[in-house]
């Protein structure tokens, strides 16, 4: 049975491990499934890798055999990388669905590619986040970064992968994910013209304008990095029209584009741009839940809300998730209504992130500070108004998901955002949940959600208040509408939808192969000016 003739609704696993039997699925991504990490008692301890990511993948790869490519993060990741047989590690241990391999950067490499250009560059640019009258300013430090470190460690990935290809019989599938690697599709079609290759970008991508901030060199790369993909997917429709623009502007790769089939044609190949939102495994979310950790800070919260309300936000401390503006609404909201003193807690649980980054450092500082302005200023013996808690803690946050009232998700922007998709699903108390426009998932859960544009913090205030005084019987309505929504799309329906993307490009090779036919003539270069 063909991929294409299943029904995505009733698929079973066996039919795609029936499928996937003569394939070999490898999946390449900055940051790991498991990050080995030394516990303080001196033994090495095994971490789930933090974000949307793994959340994703790790569920959709259950039961494929595949390998999946990191970057080893930690020196204990290396040095378990390399003790390994065969240098891969079985997912999980005792029963291994899928495969683990490190690439080891050398650290000033890593430290390029990672620090200057994804997290300060590509991340910042794909959220709209640039201060342009100040920041960034690419200066040779940057230009250097790109060649050394950014190409260097795109390259790696590409070598690592062509080595799996090469170990195997199997036809290989191969999935890219995120702007860490947008260059690495071109450095393994030097070496394997025909492998079908899928990129997966999980940020935003923004419009042309906006691109054109990106020196015309690395715009260049990106671009024909990218478009050596067979199939380019995007979490909406609207960040891969706006992938399509950027091509159709012509002045950085030579390309023409089909607006209808959304294809992109650059030289002899065709790339199809597609869009598929991400979404979670909510099945396996829900065995998490019936952890001995989970029951314990759960019990914890219900104990710090007592008879009161729980607001909840679980993000990393990250610019585009805009906590301080949650704080600053939360503050809005109870100077103007003294009526809620006491009787709601507004729980930030937050994970650290890219603290070797001086911004990101600077925000922890201000997210604490405003904490505690705000406690001072509010609080009483009895109740503290926030509760801050910045711990890299999974079970925590799915005990947070399963017990608020409210849930706050304003981020400026972001690519999807899986914690609304998480919390729809977990909690247990038909909480409501406020969620920015500018989130990839407001496009699914627009009516499902109380809606706030992530800047306005009165309006922000305004939602907090409503979602706490809503109806129960509205309360119990979006709840249910969210939940719904969420479980009718799963992370296997996201990454099938991939292979299925993979396997019609195949057929299509297949068929002008057969009927010999010749690529026509590119069009003309087309110049924006
Ligand atoms: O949003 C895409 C994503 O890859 C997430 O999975 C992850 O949270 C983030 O970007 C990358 O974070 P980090 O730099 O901590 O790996």
């Amino acid at each position: 049975m063909e991929l294409d003739e299943l029904d995505l609704e009733t698929i079973t696993p066996r039919q795609v491990r029936q499928y996937l039997k003569d394939k070999y699925v490898i999946v390449a991504s900055n940051r790991g499934p498991v990050e080995f990490r030394r516990a303080p008692d001196g033994s090495i301890k095994a971490y789930r890798g933090a974000g949307g990511v793994v959340t994703a993948m790790s569920t959709a790869l259950t039961a494929t055999d595949a390998v999946w490519i990191s970057t080893a993060r930690t020196r204990e990741d290396a040095r378990i990388a390399h003790e390994t047989s065969h240098q891969r590690l079985g997912m999980p241990p005792e029963r291994p669905q899928y495969w683990v391999k490190y690439i080891t950067p050398e650290s000033t490499e890593y430290q390029q590619y990672y620090n200057v250009i994804s997290n300060s560059l590509l991340w910042p640019l794909q959220h709209y986040l640039f201060d342009v009258t100040r920041k960034p300013t690419v200066d040779e430090t940057v230009h250097e970064a790109w060649v050394n470190g950014y190409r260097k460690v795109n390259r790696l990935f590409a070598d690592e992968i062509v080595k799996e290809i090469h170990s195997s019989d199997k036809k290989p599938l191969v999935f890219l994910q995120d702007y860490h690697l947008f260059l690495c599709a071109h450095y393994i079609r030097r070496r394997e013209p025909d492998v079908l290759i899928h990129h997966f970008t999980h940020s935003p991508w923004v419009q042309s304008d906006y691109l054109r901030l990106l020196p015309q060199a690395m715009r260049r790369d990106l671009l024909q990095g990218m478009l050596a993909n067979d199939v380019l997917g995007f979490h909406t429709y609207h960040y891969a029209n706006n992938f399509l623009h950027c091509c159709r502007e012509g002045e950085a790769v030579r390309a023409s584009v089909d607006f209808k089939r959304r294809v992109v044609r650059h030289g002899e190949r065709e790339t199809y741009v597609r869009h598929y939102p991400i979404s979670i495994d909510h099945e396996a979310l829900e065995r998490i839940t019936k952890r001995q950790e989970v029951a314990e800070y759960r019990a914890r919260f219900l104990a710090l809300a007592q008879d009161r309300k729980l607001l909840v936000r679980v993000d990393r401390v990250e610019p585009s998730k805009n906590i301080l503006r949650g704080l600053q609404a939360f503050e809005h909201f109870l100077r103007r209504h003294p009526e809620w003193h006491n009787r709601v807690i507004f729980a930030n649980v937050l994970y650290p992130s890219r603290l070797e980054l001086a911004e990101y450092r600077d925000l922890k500082r201000q997210v604490e500070e405003l904490s505690h302005a705000i406690n001072r200023e509010y609080g009483s013996l009895e109740w503290d108004p926030v509760y801050l808690d910045i711990e890299d803690n999974y079970p925590r946050s799915v005990a947070a998901l399963l017990e608020f009232d409210v849930l706050l998700v304003n981020p400026v922007i972001d690519g999807m955002n899986l914690v609304s998709k998480e919390g729809a699903v977990l909690n247990t108390r038909d909480g409501v949940i406020i969620l920015s426009v500018a989130a990839g998932a407001y496009q699914e859960l627009r009516n499902a959600v109380i809606p706030v544009n992530p800047l306005d913090v009165a309006e922000t205030a305004n939602a907090i208040h409503r979602a706490l005084t809503l109806s129960e019987r509205k309360r119990k309505a979006m709840a249910k509408a969210a939940r719904e929504t969420v479980q009718a799309n799963t992370s296997f329906k996201w990454f099938l939808r991939q292979m299925r993307a993979l396997r019609l490009v195949e057929r299509q090779r297949e068929e002008r192969r057969r009927e010999k036919e010749p690529f026509p003539p590119l069009p003309r270069y087309e110049s924006f000016d």
